[in-house]
């Protein structure tokens, strides 16, 4: 009875998807400073921080040129303020972009008008982009020069300083790798300067200048990034096809699949046994194909489909029923499988392979435009709508322990297969490759990331159905595979001990306080990740947040009959989990 209302539902939302595609009118996501008389707030894209906590700033500025970033700089620095850069994006989901005020003084510099110079120099494969330049613009002005970026994140709505400075990647363990830093050869860094030097200094890092690789992947603490310089390759195309298959020997299949295919991934839908393979490979300019990835998740949607979705979720959380989210799963993958996920050959999609030009394949993210006037329709997270809320979880581990980790995941999702629909439902596990990497922050060697996105609650005192499941795969992935976060993804308890899995820590902290000493670009945040100064404290229902790990009821909801308990499968996790109302 309450599948089929549940099925009638969805059925009707997926026929208004398809049908209504051609219809769609959007609203661009909206500016993440917003100001008025008494000061500004900063928001990420998703409108809440991991922290919940709302991020106000005295004052923004808006540079648009490097003299004035340098100025910027300069001033904070003779009046003691603290500092963050911020994109226009602001996608970062962790609160590093957020100051922390000194004397309750800080200010934010957006790049979000720092972003006209594109100099693409032909002969040397190169260019040199202000950091406030978003990645669309950059790549098709790369490849109206007859060259191509070969890494970029899949999601298009990034800037440049943004995507380097948090370890913005998209998959590939050939030539320099998936990760875009490692294609970057030369940073302009403002630092603070003394007042001889007029409080700020314009720092050229090129060649094997070892500040490079304190800059490439650096957090936002080490200054402002003004530029930045990529390595770029004669354009190419790209031919994709994807398989929808069984989940059968990933384990065994992924390294295989990572060294045959440069642009290659794999999907994982655990609940459903599936696994989708993307065989990507580059192939000459004159192959014919004029095809574009228009990714589905990154679509204007009618702001009603995410709303009706999330109230099913909810609903479904509510009565701890997961049969909807299982429907949803079956739905949203048939649908993809349908559509290719968005490849389109031309108009549509037609048939593999899809083969289309770098500068169209590599990335999207087209709810990012439209005009202002339309609100029919949004990214499905825009924090305007009541749409799709959820926890981003990002994990990097060496390749050669992946295959145990998948092994121990499957070995939980065999005692009960539908504990992963709510994952599956959104994008399963999304598992890429970045390779071995010169930056501190970056990679020692070539390693798999693996993605997934789940619900969160309105509230941070509501437990999620399945809460102990995900924690569980959370606390192995971080934990026991030694797994290690993406900069601006991830729940906080997934940061302790992140100083001592890089071996080059020490160095990018050395750098930092050669070009940072005072900590003008520290914040609480990067305080408690890069210095270990986490809150000893662990309040009342943390784990539910990922801000702890339980080690105790009360960091669970024992009210809502959620307790600390040990993993099924991975015995040293403490996850909460729904034992109803005893505490036996
Ligand atoms: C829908 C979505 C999809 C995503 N997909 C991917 C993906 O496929 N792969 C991936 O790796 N990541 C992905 N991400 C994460 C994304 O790459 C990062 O959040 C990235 O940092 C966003 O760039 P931004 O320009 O919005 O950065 P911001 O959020 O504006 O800034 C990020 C950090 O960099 C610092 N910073 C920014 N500019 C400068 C500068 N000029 N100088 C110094 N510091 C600076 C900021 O202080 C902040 O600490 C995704 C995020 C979202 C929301
Ligand atoms: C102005 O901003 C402050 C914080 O910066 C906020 O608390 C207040 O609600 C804002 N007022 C208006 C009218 O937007
Ligand atoms: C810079 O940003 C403005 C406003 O967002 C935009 O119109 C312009 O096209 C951007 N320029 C480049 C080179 O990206
Ligand atoms: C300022 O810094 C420069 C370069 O680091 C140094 O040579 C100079 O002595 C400093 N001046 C003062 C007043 O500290
Ligand atoms: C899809 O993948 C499966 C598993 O790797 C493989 O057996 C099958 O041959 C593939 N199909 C195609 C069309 O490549
Ligand atoms: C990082 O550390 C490793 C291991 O100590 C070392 O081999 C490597 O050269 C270092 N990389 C850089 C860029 O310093």
């Amino acid at each position: 009875m309450a599948n089929n209302y549940f099925l009638t539902i969805l059925c009707t939302t997926f026929i208004v998807v398809v049908g209504g595609s051609a219809l769609i009118r959007a609203m661009p996501p909206q500016n993440p400073i917003q100001c008025n008389q008494t000061g500004c707030i900063l928001y990420n894209s998703y409108g809440v921080w991991d922290d919940r906590k709302t991020c106000h700033v005295a004052a923004a500025v808006y540079p648009t040129t490097e003299e004035e970033l340098r100025l910027a700089v300069a001033n904070a620095n003779k009046n003691k303020l603290k500092v963050k850069v911020v994109s226009k994006f602001s996608h970062t989901i962790l609160k590093l972009a957020c100051p922390t005020a000194r004397n309750g003084n800080a200010v934010l510099i957006s790049t979000e008008r720092y972003n006209s110079s594109i100099v693409v120099d032909v002969a040397n494969l190169a260019v040199t982009v202000d950091a406030g330049v978003g990645l669309r613009p950059l790549i098709d002005r790369v490849e109206e020069e007859g060259l191509s970026l070969v890494a970029a994140t899949y999601w298009e709505g990034v800037s440049i300083g943004g995507a380097v400075s948090t370890g913005g990647h998209g998959s590939s363990w050939w030539g320099k790798g998936g990760a875009i830093h490692d294609h970057v050869i030369g940073v302009r860094l403002i630092v603070p300067g003394n007042a001889s030097e007029g409080f700020a200094r314009v720092l050229d890092l090129k060649g094997d200048d070892p500040l490079l690789n304190a800059a490439r992947a650096s957090l936002g603490v080490l200054g402002v990034i003004s530029k930045v310089t990529l390595s770029l390759e004669r354009g190419f195309k790209r031919s994709i096809t994807l398989n929808f298959t069984n989940d059968n020997g990933i384990e065994d299949e992924f390294m295989e699949h990572a060294k045959r295919y440069e642009f290659g991934d794999i999907q994982w839908y655990p609940s459903r046994y599936r696994a989708v393979y993307r065989y990507d490979d580059r192939v000459p300019l004159d192959t014919s194909g004029d095809g574009v990835y228009d990714f589905i998740g990154f679509r204007p949607i009618l702001a009603v489909i995410p709303e009706t979705v999330r109230a099913l979720e909810k609903a479904a959380e509510a009565t701890k029923n997961q049969n909807p989210k299982c429907i949803m799963a079956t739905l949203s993958i048939a649908y993809r499988k349908l559509i290719a996920n968005g490849l389109k050959n031309n108009l549509v999609f037609t048939g593999y392979p899809v083969i289309g030009h770098q500068g169209k394949m590599q990335t999207s993210g087209s709810c990012l435009y439209s005009p202002q006037t339309d609100k029919d329709s949004v990214c499905a997270w825009d924090p305007r709508i009541k749409g799709l809320f959820f926890y981003e979880s990002s994990a990097i581990l060496p390749a050669t322990t992946f295959a145990d980790f998948i092994r121990d995941v499957k070995k939980l999702r065999n005692i009960n297969p539908d504990n992963f629909c709510g994952v599956d439902m959104y994008d399963g596990f999304l598992i890429r490759f970045i390779s071995k990497s010169d930056a501190y922050l970056g990679q020692a060697e070539d390693s798999v990331v693996v993605d997934f996105n789940y619900y969160r609650a309105d509230e941070a005192s509501t437990p999620r159905l399945n809460e102990d499941v995900l924690e569980e795969v959370e606390q192995m992935a971080f934990f026991k595979y030694s797994g290690k976060p993406h900069w601006a993804k991830n729940r906080k308890l997934d940061f302790a001990g992140v100083k001592d899995k890089y071996p080059n820590f020490s160095k990018f902290i050395g750098a930092k306080n050669v070009l940072d000493p005072d900590n003008m670009f520290s914040s609480k945040w990067s305080d408690e990740v890069l210095l270990g100064q986490a809150e000893k404290v662990k309040e009342d229902g943390c784990a539910l947040e990922g801000q702890c790990i339980c080690s105790e009821d009360r960091h669970c909801s024992p009210g809502n009959g959620y307790y600390c308990r040990t993993g099924l499968v991975y015995k040293e996790a403490r996850v909460c989990r729904y034992s109803g109302f005893r505490s036996g």
